[in-house]
């Protein structure tokens, strides 16, 4: 079979890229080899499956918990007794997992893409590529986007089996276990030590860098290890190196060494969340492979391979679904001969913890480090009335703003729905506002949007309400 495009990976770079094409006319077909645990075909990838959407149907289950154990009573309803049903919420995960993979087959159908389950490797390039599947078939493609995302990765110190998992594993556990440890206080690691310390485990987090989130801007961190150390079920450790792990049917015990000297602890359940390696072996022998994994590219996704590119995850820069899926509108319309850019200096970063962590933009270490002069604003959520209503007063946004220009350079939330509140700096960004800009601004009252409003006024020093 002849297609315009073939895309290999049906995650939200794939199936993205897919649905692009299509629209725009193009022959397309995306290949994946996924399966869910009943040996059924699945499109969505790690995001819908095992990533973005399960991990916030959990966090979301878990966060009601805790606001009716801890909250409800500080607003006046008395409830009795509570329980958890840890069945009933990977039941309502599984649902809501289920609805959004079986959408992504009614949008290939609604667009004429054709779907193949199996597992794809270019066997040669030329005008049309060839393409293997392993159930058989071989296909011919003038176009190729590879968008096989990637896989955890191991520690030599804690390999994955017995009661040592990966992030799916974490997802799936089927009862709550009293003690967890983690290895790694990466974005996995705080969302899914978020969900089951919210239902009762003991959460043990063991860091291998001296600082707590180095992505993130300083301030940010700084207040988020505060907010975390202050909630009860939290034990965070940095600066540790793992040393071994032992994995039994009854416990799996951990020995560690960091500035107080070597450690040992037992937990229920492991989970490495260490970061993740990019699915770029065996698809093809001819690919550029820089040396961390990734497949090389250029700006515009292309890989050494003429009109074969490589896009989300498999790829340099963050491993987040929403640049996967711009990354794939973008290269689409190449395909289709547009013009089409995508900009990496405005991707949104989000940590759905409580309180939820949001960036996009500059951090003001990275503005030290780069000479650039700037002006800084801030302002706290306890200075905000929703904030205050909703009984979510903590934290701050904080914006940078080139100090000649007024450009705004990044901003940085902690607080309550800062996963939303990004999208206004995003925005801002996109269309290269100033902090006056955002100033000048009429926003809603009540609302956390005003507490934007007001970090922008205090990048110049008029700030209303502190
Ligand atoms: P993937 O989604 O990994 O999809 C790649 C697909 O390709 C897979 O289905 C794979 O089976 C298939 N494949 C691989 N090789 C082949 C082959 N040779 N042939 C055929 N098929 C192949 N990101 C966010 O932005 N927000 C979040 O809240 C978020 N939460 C996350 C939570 C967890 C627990 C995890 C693990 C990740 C999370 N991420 C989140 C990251 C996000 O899931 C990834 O960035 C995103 O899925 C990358 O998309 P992708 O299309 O590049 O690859
Ligand atoms: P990560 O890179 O965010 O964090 C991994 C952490 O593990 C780092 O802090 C690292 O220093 C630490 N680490 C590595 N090796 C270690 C070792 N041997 N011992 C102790 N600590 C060690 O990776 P994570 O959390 O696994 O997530 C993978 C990717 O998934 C991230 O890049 C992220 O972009 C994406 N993701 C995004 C989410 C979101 O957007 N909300 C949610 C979850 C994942």
């Amino acid at each position: 079979m002849r297609y315009d495009v073939a895309v290999i990976g049906a995650g939200p770079g794939g199936y993205v890229a897919a649905i692009r094409a299509a629209q725009l006319g193009l022959r397309t077909v995306c290949i994946d080899e996924r399966m869910d645990e009943d040996g059924k075909a699945v499109l969505g990838g790690t995001c819908l499956n095992v990533g973005c959407i399960p991990s916030k149907a959990l966090l979301e289950s878990s966060e009601n918990y805790e606001k009716v154990r801890e909250e409800f009573s500080s607003h006046g309803i008395m409830v009795g007794e509570i329980g958890i049903d840890v069945g009933a919420m990977q039941a309502r995960k599984k649902k809501i997992v289920n609805s959004h993979t079986n959408g992504i087959a009614f949008l290939f159908k609604k667009n004429r893409i054709d779907s193949i389950q199996g597992r794809a490797r270019i066997e040669a390039t030329g005008e049309f590529h060839r393409i293997s599947v392993s159930d058989g078939q071989e296909i011919e493609a003038r176009h190729v986007v590879i968008a096989t995302g990637s896989s955890p990765r191991q520690i030599p110190a804690a390999p994955f089996g017995g009661r040592v998992t990966d992030s799916s594993g974490a997802l799936s556990f089927e009862s709550v276990p009293q003690r967890l440890g983690i290895i790694g206080a990466g974005v996995i690691g705080l969302e899914l030590g978020s969900v089951w310390r919210r239902l009762g485990s003991e959460v043990t987090i063991l860091e291998a860098m001296p600082e707590f989130l180095p992505m993130a801007d300083g301030k940010i961190s700084k207040e988020a290890l505060r907010q975390f150390r202050k909630n009860k079920g939290w034990s965070i450790h940095l600066g540790v190196e793992i040393l071994s792990c032992e994995s039994s049917a009854e416990a799996v015990g951990v020995s560690w060494r960091d500035a107080k000297g070597e450690q040992r602890a037992e937990f229920d359940q492991l989970v490495v969340a260490a970061g993740r390696i990019p699915n770029s072996s065996g698809i093809s022998d001819a690919l550029k492979i820089d040396s961390r994994g990734h497949i090389e590219v250029d700006e515009c996704c292309r890989t050494n391979l003429s009109r074969v590119y490589a896009i989300g995850d498999v790829v340099r820069g963050p491993m987040l679904a929403h640049k996967a899926s711009e990354e794939g509108v973008m290269v689409a319309e190449i395909i289709s001969g547009m013009k089409s850019r995508f900009d990496p200096g405005i991707v949104p970063s989000v940590i759905y913890t409580a309180p939820e962590i949001a960036w996009v933009g500059k951090t003001e270490e990275d503005l030290k480090a780069a000479g650039i002069e700037y002006r800084a604003g801030q302002f706290p959520f306890t200075a905000n009335g929703r904030a205050q209503a909703m009984g979510a007063a903590q934290g701050f946004v904080k914006m940078l703003a080139d100090a000649e220009t007024d450009r705004i350079l990044g901003v940085h939330i902690i607080g309550p729905h800062a996963s939303e509140l990004v999208s206004e700096a995003v925005v801002a960004m996109a269309f290269s506002a100033s902090s006056e800009d955002i100033a000048s601004i009429i926003h809603a009252h009540p609302s956390l949007s005003e507490a934007m409003h007001e970090a922008a006024l205090s990048v110049d020093g008029r700030a209303m309400h502190i």
